[in-house]
């Protein structure tokens, strides 16, 4: 498997960890108890800040190169180009809905608890169909000369959670995968 096809599916597995625990505090809420808040916003902050700006941007990049070579994908790509986008939208709309919270707005509980499960739920069947249908086809058509131009034209960003240095503002988000889900890193 090329070692781009290795990454993006270990990094899946990091923001599946993330969606856990974004369902759990909605779990709480819908229970009626106080769900994290400021740990729901460093979620979705984090998915606009790395999946959103990096992750994606690259994927997109690697599929109008199977394009070039397939024809025949094109209705995948473009399936996949607008989850991109959709996933974005979403993420930027739930963020501002956070913010607000965190500033002292109330908000109707199912205003806020279903655009976030929705989110969830579409991430998740994203990463599924991306590895069901959409890294094997990358694997078969793309070659070594193909990686590395798309690594070339790909946005360089470092994770600022799950990558080498961890970014302040993540610190309680690292403890709490460390405790609730697991991380291959030392909980702090
Ligand atoms: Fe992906």
């Amino acid at each position: 498997m090329p070692e781009q096809i290795a990454a993006w599916t270990a990094e899946h597995r990091n923001f599946e960890k993330l969606l856990i625990i974004m369902e759990r505090e909605l779990n709480l809420f819908h229970r009626g108890e106080q769900p994290n808040y400021g740990l729901m916003l460093d979620i979705v902050y984090y998915m606009t800040q790395y999946p959103d700006r990096f992750h994606h941007p690259k994927e997109d990049i690697a599929f109008e190169r199977v394009l070039e070579r397939e024809s025949s994908a094109s209705e995948r790509v473009e399936s996949l180009h607008r989850q991109h986008d959709m996933i974005a939208r979403s993420g930027k709309a739930l963020q501002a809905q956070l913010d607000s919270v965190m500033a002292g707005v109330m908000l109707p509980r199912s205003q806020m608890e279903q655009p976030a499960r929705e989110y969830i739920d579409y991430f998740r069947h994203h990463i599924q169909l991306e590895e069901r249908e959409l890294f094997p086809l990358a694997q078969r058509v793309l070659g070594d000369g193909d990686w590395t131009a798309i690594d070339a034209q790909a946005p360089e960003g470092a994770d600022p959670l799950f990558g080498g240095s961890l970014e302040d503002r993540y610190r309680t988000l690292h403890r709490q995968i460390a405790n609730e889900v697991g991380c291959d890193c030392v909980a702090e």
